[in-house]
């Protein structure tokens, strides 16, 4: 297959990269370099350095290759930033999107696949884990922005007939996650210790994420390349992990010598949130494979740190 990854030089679609090649495919990467590195590019993607936002760009890409699937990584995924400046999130995370459709309509490319979230666009819900049919309450800027990209595809698959899935994932982490984001609080925890930094919990360190390994993240989005046409899906663990055991988990990892955790000022977040994966197992027969602990520890290992284990 020929496929163009949005953000492939970005955490996990560098990883999406790395498993695709792997499977024989042809991958083309189009990224802008905000966050993503020329480190992470497999050595046999084929790079095409531009912005989404620009539509003339993606309609240039879309002239020079032919693709048999987008996957669209590429986003502002900083939910602070999407607080401070909502208009650039949108200008991203939507009209980047919409550069996409339009190009795949018109250049007849058959499938999407889409990285929204699920630790965002619940909101907190009452019932825990959370599966797709629970209503989105998205709380930011950046959970409206995803929320408004689904429903474009939705929308426009309807009338325009290109296939989609769309993957609501949970915290990802995982090697090559940037120490900010959405969920890089493995990373951000990590690279602190590694400086002799303390960690800092906002607020209580009461509220609760699901961890999920970018690896089987990856293992997703190939599973998608045949299969989950129409589909949302959540993709985590359905376990709750708050943000005290993710230092604690951390810290073990530099086996336990670690700095005290300082407290910081609560920041407006999601308080707990945990999703239900069934849909994606009963469809594409994708299960997380990797728990907490052992991701924890190939994170910091990736780090360069020396981890028993
Ligand atoms: N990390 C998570 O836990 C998580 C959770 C839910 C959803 N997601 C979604 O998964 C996707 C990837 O997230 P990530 O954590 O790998 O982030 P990342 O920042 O590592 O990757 C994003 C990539 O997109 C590129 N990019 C950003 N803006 C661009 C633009 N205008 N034009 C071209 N390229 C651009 C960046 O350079 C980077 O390579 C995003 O859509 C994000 O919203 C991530």
């Amino acid at each position: 297959m020929r496929v163009l990854i949005t953000g492939g030089a970005g955490f996990i679609g560098s990883h999406i990269q790395d498993k695709y090649i792997g499977l024989g495919h042809h991958v083309t990467v189009l990224d802008n370099f905000s966050t993503g590195k020329r480190e992470y590019l497999n050595p046999l993607s084929t790079l095409i350095e531009g912005d989404i936002t620009d539509e003339s760009t993606v309609r240039g890409v879309f002239q020079k290759g032919k693709f048999d699937l987008i996957n669209h990584h590429a986003a502002q995924i900083n939910i602070r930033y999407s607080y401070d400046d909502p208009i650039n999130d949108c200008r991203v995370n939507v009209i980047g999107t919409l550069n996409l459709l339009k190009a795949m309509i018109d250049f007849k490319v058959p499938k999407i696949i889409f990285a929204s979230t699920g630790g965002a666009i619940y909101g907190s819900p009452q019932t825990l884990p959370a599966d797709e049919s629970t209503p989105p309450v998205p709380g930011s800027p950046y959970a409206i922005s995803k929320l408004t990209c689904e429903n474009y595809i939705r929308n426009l698959s309807e009338l325009y007939g290109f296939r989609y899935t769309i993957f609501r994932y949970a915290n990802v982490y995982g090697p090559r996650q940037i120490a900010k984001g959405e969920a890089g609080v493995v990373a951000i925890y990590t690279e602190r210790l590694l400086h002799g930094k303390s960690p800092v919990i906002f607020g209580t360190g009461d509220h609760t994420r699901d961890y999920v390994f970018v690896e089987d993240v990856a293992r997703a989005n190939a599973l998608a390349l045949e299969n989950g046409d129409g589909n949302i899906f959540n993709i985590g663990c359905g376990v709750e992990t708050n943000v005290r055991d993710v230092y604690d988990a951390v810290s073990k990892a530099f086996g336990d010598t670690a700095l005290d955790a300082k407290i910081g000022d609560p920041v407006p977040e999601v308080e707990r949130i945990a999703l239900d994966a069934s849909h994606a197992k009963k469809v594409l027969g994708w299960t997380p494979t990797i728990d907490f602990e052992s991701g924890v520890l190939k994170t910091v290992k990736s780090f360069g740190v020396d981890v028993s284990d």
